[in-house]
């Protein structure tokens, strides 16, 4: 396999600058759950190096599942119906759900999230996103943890995909055109 580093164009946000963001989303969610027990809810597949370095860096122990969705039909995202690849194991029925997400593009992924599980019984739904893109908004969603407002531009890594590829980069970068066959 060729070395990903050639693919790069820029990086946008370091290991360490996401490792020290996420130092003090860790510490404001240990204070806001102090007399509460969360549940993190991971959102597959790009969330899964947040959840590994946020719930880390927690000091209540907190359980985790997965939820694997993916927008109804066709590539285009545009119509908010999401379908439930791989559901939850847990009833979370009176459960303080933390859902951790890599990014919010759209918002429409997150918005039916939400809406679907506060429709279980959850007793509470907050958000917990390393990024944000805010004027790709469609929907408004309410995210109480923000890691990166970034620009509308196509990003990579640390979860972020291409094409499946680039989820292992340790950091947010974008990729040259050329390796999009621009
Ligand atoms: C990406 C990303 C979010 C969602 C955000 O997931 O990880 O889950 O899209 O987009 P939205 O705000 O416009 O709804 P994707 O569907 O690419 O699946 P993946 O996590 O497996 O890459
Ligand atoms: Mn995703
Ligand atoms: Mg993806």
């Amino acid at each position: 396999a060729t070395d990903m580093g050639s693919d790069l164009q820029q990086v946008l946000i370091t290991e360490e600058q996401i490792g020290q963001r996420l130092d003090e989303m860790a510490a404001q969610i240990d204070a806001d759950y102090e007399d509460r027990d969360p549940l993190l809810v991971g959102v597959l597949k790009g969330a899964v190096y947040v959840m590994a370095d946020l719930s880390r860096r927690l000091h209540m122990s907190a359980p985790m599942d997965w939820m694997a969705v993916s927008s109804y039909g066709s590539g285009t995202k545009s119509s908010g119906v999401v379908r439930i690849l791989k559901d939850l194991d847990t009833d979370v029925t009176d459960r303080h759900i933390l859902i951790v997400e890599d990014v919010i593009d759209s918002g429409l992924t997150l918005s039916w999230l939400v809406g679907n599980l506060s429709s279980r019984g959850a007793a509470s739904v907050e958000i917990a996103t390393l990024l944000r893109k805010p004027d790709a908004a469609k929907v408004e969603v309410d995210v109480k943890y923000v890691g990166f407002d970034i620009p509308t531009e196509f990003v990579v890594g640390y979860g972020l995909d291409y094409a499946e590829r680039y989820r292992n980069l340790p950091f947010i970068g974008t990729l040259r055109p050329e390796v999009y066959g621009g």
